[in-house]
């Protein structure tokens, strides 16, 4: 059975070849960092979006844009989604990945995270990391002369909210203009997503207990971009409010990866976040309902609304995959190797 995204996807209008932000994406983002998503423009979030489409309609044509490349995962958490979506992708376009597990040795312990950084990039073409500070990813970056991608920080997610708002357009058709909610907590997800919003013009409110905010200078930063787009970012302590005619209510667990000892502290404060039948009836009429995984079941979501109609968890876990591949595409120089970009070797 073809999925409710294939189904629903739409028709780019330009064809990505001669598309202006994938053409000024590969000149700009060719051997570059991905450690946050304000490291990228608007028209770059735009352009690795889009590719995500046309990777994902036209997998063949990738099959070998990245033949041999070397990728190592460096992960100091636990992962399915993140992980499988990047081995997946980059061995589907020719090339190969590395896995190395950190969970019991973080980065930076045995040895200076530059010297891990000066011998790595002696053997692959990109490192991908997920850790719990994000320092250790800006750090590995500045020291590092091949590209760094964050696969999860304890401040962002910027994998994640690509292939969400890749998810969105291809449910909606476009993401400017939609009101996309987040209840929860202020989170690296939350703050990837308000940057990601903005940059595609999508008007963006999140609602947290008091004391749950997402980080002021990702606040301000979404805000200047959104000025920019022609959009909004809004903050608020109720969830009722946030939800009203929301296209989109997404949300996450309130407990992350390193935070277990706040559990039994968190479950009640986030008890009247839960989205549930209730909270998602204030939403658009063809409104649906999002979230990052793993989800707690009937903690911050219920299972009517996680298995429900409306959810389409299952889109966004898949479009990790092509966001990704789109994204490794961008940063490793692979479009010139697919015949339809071949205007970009010239
Ligand atoms: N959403 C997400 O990043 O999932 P994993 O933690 O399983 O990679
Ligand atoms: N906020 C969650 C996201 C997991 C994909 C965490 O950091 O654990």
């Amino acid at each position: 059975m073809a999925s409710r995204a294939t189904m629903e996807r739409r028709a780019p209008a330009v064809p990505v070849q001669k598309d202006e932000d994938i053409l000024a994406a590969a000149a700009r983002l060719a051997g570059e960092d991905l450690c946050s998503i304000s490291d990228l423009s608007s028209g770059e979030v735009r352009a690795i979006v889009k590719l995500g489409h046309d990777v994902k309609l036209n997998p063949r044509e990738y099959r070998h844009a990245l033949d041999a490349k070397q990728m190592v995962l460096m992960f100091e958490k636990a992962s399915l989604r993140t992980r499988l979506a990047f081995e997946t992708g980059i061995n589907t376009m020719g090339g190969n990945a590395i896995f190395v597990d950190q969970t019991s040795s973080p980065l930076g312990e045995r040895e200076a995270i530059a010297d891990v950084a000066r011998n790595v990039e002696r053997w692959v073409d990109v490192m991908v990391l997920r850790t719990y500070a994000h320092d250790t990813i800006t750090e590995m970056a500045v020291n590092s002369r091949v590209p760094v991608i964050n696969a999860l920080s304890d401040f962002e997610h910027p994998c994640q909210a690509l292939a969400d708002f890749m998810t969105l357009e291809e449910h909606f058709g476009s993401a400017a203009g939609l009101n996309f909610t987040y209840v929860g907590d202020g989170n690296n997800v939350c703050h990837s997503l308000m940057l990601t919003g903005a940059q595609l013009g999508a008007n963006v409110a999140v609602a947290t207990p008091r004391g749950y905010s997402p980080d002021i200078e990702i606040v301000t930063k979404a805000r200047e971009i959104a000025e920019l787009n022609g959009c909004e970012v809004k903050l608020t302590q109720d969830p009722q409010a946030a939800a009203e005619n929301a296209d989109a209510i997404y949300t996450d667990v309130c407990v992350s990866m390193g935070m277990e000892h706040e559990s039994t502290k968190r479950a009640p404060i986030f008890r009247p976040f839960q989205v549930n039948e209730a909270l998602m009836s204030k939403a658009a009429s063809n409104g649906v309902f999002m979230h990052c995984l793993p989800a707690r079941r009937n903690a911050e979501v219920t299972d009517a609304v996680l298995d429900g109609p409306q959810s389409i968890v299952f889109d966004q876990a898949e479009n990790r995959m092509h966001a990704q591949k789109a994204l490794l595409l961008l940063l490793l120089r692979g479009l010139p190797n697919v015949a339809k970009f071949s205007v970009l070797s010239s």
